[in-house]
């Protein structure tokens, strides 16, 4: 793991490994604050018009204190982080340290000029930089008052999809390079939260199913993102798993299910990625909001993980004021004039939320009427300020002004959306198009022409230019080819013109037409940035209307058809699966999309991504279903910790398409695995860890890469557990006919579950399948070892 020196000094970590930081446990919320009012969320209309700039900050105090010397020991950057943010807390005055628990803008903090405290300037992310100017209803729409474009990334599911965390934490630091041109300190994101079920309008944005493989991306990009001293927020914590009343819902989850699913990804962020910030959710888990969740903040993420750095609202998701400050959530956003008129709306209330709660002067009259201690608001600020410092803003401000979209951030976001795609069928190896035999092509569908780049709401960024599917065929293809349009079918909802039955029959039988003339079809079909998005759900797992009469109409006039799905979320296929030889999943592919697609299609890259998440067969087949999106604003996440791949492979529901599913042009074949569980003692503490090995080699005739994936599954297990669960991952680049070694090394937690009678992860002795293989239900190589008591001793 790649320390970066700015933790090291922001953690006094020794070694690479953080120490925890030790402060005062502070006193349980306190009851009698009012509780969470209707509001309505950023991303929806409505909401005040964006005026470029920063609001002024909530009015300093009367009578100025005097300034700090000029060599006051804050100033140091030679100084320890600690000895400095004590220093500067030392100076503050409780006004001062009230008012920076409020944002002072959209997207900015609240500066104290007098002890050259900046602002912390944010952008909304994960997939980019968007605009800060407002909510995203007002800076996506086309006439947005003002225009910042910057390199649209392929969503978080489609990076999951690569399995490459190089990659995404190269994503990360070309991400923040572009945050720090465009002269701002943090971006929010990475969206960490478990896909749980097919409908979650945020799917596109998650790293999918498995709390492993999102923690390991949510490091990657941490890591990435702070490598440049650019702030990362890992968001949202915790359990924002559907948009569906998203300020009200809450969601009751086992200790076991939060602890072995919802929180793991979070965790890791935070222990191995050294996070600086994490952004609290909107909805209520087991009862409480989540900015106000001692449980889960105060002695979950703050005590239990460690975290150091400061947790800031989701944008309206604050709902009390003593309570909030008491668990540990230390800056309400957004702030200022705009925020208050947002949530003077009436539509704001409705939705779930309609104050500001950590103002000044709410925060100085708790503080007066004894509802938080002095203690309490200096832990708080401590935390916002020790990033401050920590991060490296205090000591260089981002004054922006370097390149955006330059060619070596295009080249991440290409290799991202190229990596992403998954071929989910090749039947007869129709694939990769062979032009001495395909010298027509019939690009279709309604997703073919635009660049569906990534779903909508706050993530969605506005890229200088986006390749469409047809655009990236048509530039590949060249003279040798002929490539023609239909659209086949308008995007429901998109045009009205199109979406009458007689306008559905012309395209329709464009589509065919065209088909017909044509050696290849490629139909592009999914969803758009309006149906999936942020602030609501995705009404059903069906493709869109006419999408699958398109599927079979175009698969009839020509029986060599690619299907493409473009979406961030599993669709039914039953229609049309079995009749369709070709299948790529190219989910939401960023402003490389189209040319990734065209790369793959024509094999000038060999497809290797691998699902992120099961692709059931039918919506009532998934865990959740009868347990989303809930009743009466309360969801009961009874499936615990059976989801995705744990309950398909467990309960043995056969999906579409498993978790860790993509084939490849070429094959690969696995050997030679051993595991040898082994005993290390150091000092007066002792630990086992298990090393497995196996070897991969390239069978066919064109390189590849391969993701070999690692599950365990405990034979017999005390207490009821997964048929397997994901536990390491590798992706091995291999020439035709070479050999690569897979080498992994698991320790206890690979083994541990959580006991929900002693509230603690427990590992118990026995005998552990060790699985490896191309999917979750393809596994390849296993091999049974034995835990013994022995290991499990503490010395
Ligand atoms: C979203 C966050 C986003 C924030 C700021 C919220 O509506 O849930 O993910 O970062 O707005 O735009």
């Amino acid at each position: 793991m790649r320390i970066s020196p700015l933790f090291c000094a922001l953690s006094l970590c020794v070694c690479g490994v953080p120490a925890v930081f030790s402060q005062a446990i502070p006193p349980p919320a306190q009851p009698g604050n009012s509780p969470g009012q209707p509001g309505n969320p950023p991303g929806q209309p409505g909401n005040p018009p964006a005026q470029p700039g920063t609001f002024p900050a909530p009015q300093p105090p009367q009578a100025q204190p005097v300034p700090p010397p000029a060599d006051a020991p804050y100033r140091n950057a030679n100084l320890p982080v600690e000895q400095r943010v004590a220093d500067l807390l030392s100076r503050m005055t409780p006004q001062e340290k009230a008012s920076m628990l409020a944002g002072s803008g959209w997207m900015e903090s609240t500066p104290i000029p007098r002890l050259g405290i900046p602002a912390i300037k944010m952008t909304d992310g994960p997939m980019g930089v968007r605009s800060w100017m407002g909510s995203s209803a007002i800076t996506s729409a086309a006439n947005a008052p003002a225009r910042i474009e910057a390199t649209s990334f392929p969503a978080g599911v489609c990076m999951a999809a690569t399995w490459d965390t190089p990659l995404v934490q190269k994503e990360g630091q070309a991400i923040a390079q572009e945050v720090k041109a465009l002269g701002r300190d943090m971006i929010l994101g990475p969206t960490v939260n478990i896909n749980r079920q097919p409908l979650w309008g945020r799917n596109f944005e998650g790293y999918g199913e498995d709390p492993y493989l999102s923690g390991r991306m949510g490091v990657a990009y941490v890591q990435g993102v702070q490598s440049e001293g650019v702030i990362p927020s890992v968001k949202h914590f915790d359990a924002n798993n559907e948009e569906y009343e998203r300020h009200r819902i809450n969601a009751t989850i086992s200790d076991r299910a939060l602890h072995e699913i919802y929180l793991p990804a979070f965790r890791a962020a935070v222990e191995e990625g050294n996070a600086w910030n994490v952004m609290s959710a909107y909805n209520l888990v087991n009862g409480a909001h989540m900015a106000e969740n001692m449980p889960l903040l105060h002695n979950v993420l703050q005590n239990e993980f460690g975290f150091q750095g400061f947790v800031i609202s989701d944008w309206g998701s604050t709902y009390s004021t003593a309570p909030t400050i008491n668990a540990g959530m230390d800056l309400e956003m957004p702030g200022g004039q705009r925020a208050q008129q947002w949530m003077a709306l009436p539509q704001t209330a409705q939705a779930g939320n309609g104050d500001l709660w950590l103002t000044p002067d709410k925060v100085m009259a708790a503080l007066s009427a004894g509802q938080i201690q002095q203690t309490q608001l200096d832990d708080n600020v401590r935390r916002i300020l020790r990033v401050i410092i920590g991060s490296g803003l205090f000591d260089h401000p981002h004054s922006g002004g370097g390149e955006v979209d330059t060619p070596a951030q295009r080249a991440v976001a290409l290799q991202g959306a190229t990596e992403g795609i998954v071929l989910l069928k090749n039947d007869g190896n129709l694939l990769p198009i062979d032009t001495t035999k395909v010298h027509s092509i019939a690009v279709i569908g309604p997703d073919a022409a635009v660049a569906r780049t990534g779903g909508g709401g706050s993530s969605l960024v506005r890229p200088k230019y986006a390749i469409a599917p047809f655009d990236g065929i048509r530039d590949r293809a060249g003279n040798a080819v002929k490539v023609s349009y239909a659209l086949g079918v308008g995007m429901e909802g998109e045009d009205p013109a199109q979406d009458s039955a007689e306008a559905r029959a012309a395209d329709l039988r464009q589509a065919v037409e065209a088909a017909s003339h044509a050696d290849l079809a490629v139909i592009v079909v999914g969803r758009d940035n309006k149906i999936e998005s942020e602030g609501h759900d995705v009404p059903t797992m069906d493709l869109p209307a006419g999408q699958d009469d398109l599927i079979e109409a175009v698969e009839k006039a020509n029986p060599h058809t690619v299907v493409v799905l473009n979406t961030g979320d599993p669709v039914t296929m039953t229609g049309w699966l079995d009749k369709t030889p070709a299948l790529l999943d190219m989910w939401y592919g960023g402003q490389e999309g189209g040319h990734a697609l065209a790369a793959i299609l024509f094999g000038d890259a060999d497809p290797s991504g691998k699902l992120p998440v099961t692709l059931p067969k039918r919506y009532e087949d998934n865990p959740a279903y009868g347990h989303y999106p809930g009743q009466n604003l309360q969801v009961d996440y009874a499936e615990g910790i059976y989801v995705g791949y744990r309950y398909y492979d467990t309960k043995k529901v056969e999906p579409a398409f498993p978790f860790g599913y993509g084939l490849s042009y070429t094959t690969f074949q696995y050997d030679n695995m051993g595991a040898t569980p082994r005993l290390a003692r150091t000092g007066s503490t002792s630990d086992f860890g298990v090393t497995v090995d196996v070897s991969v080699q390239n069978t066919g005739t064109r390189a590849g890469a391969e993701v070999v994936e690692l599950y365990v599954h405990e034979n017999k297990p005390k207490i009821d557990r997964p048929e397997r669960e994901l536990k390491a991952f590798q992706r091995v680049e291999l020439q035709p006919g070479e050999t690569k070694w897979a080498h992994f090394r698991l320790n206890r937690s690979a083994f541990s579950y959580w006991d929900p009678a002693t509230r603690a992860w427990t590992t118990d002795a026995g005998d552990y399948e060790i699985q490896v293989g191309a999917s979750s239900r393809d596994i390849r190589q296993k091999k049974v070892i034995k835990i013994p008591a022995s290991f499990l001793q503490p010395r």
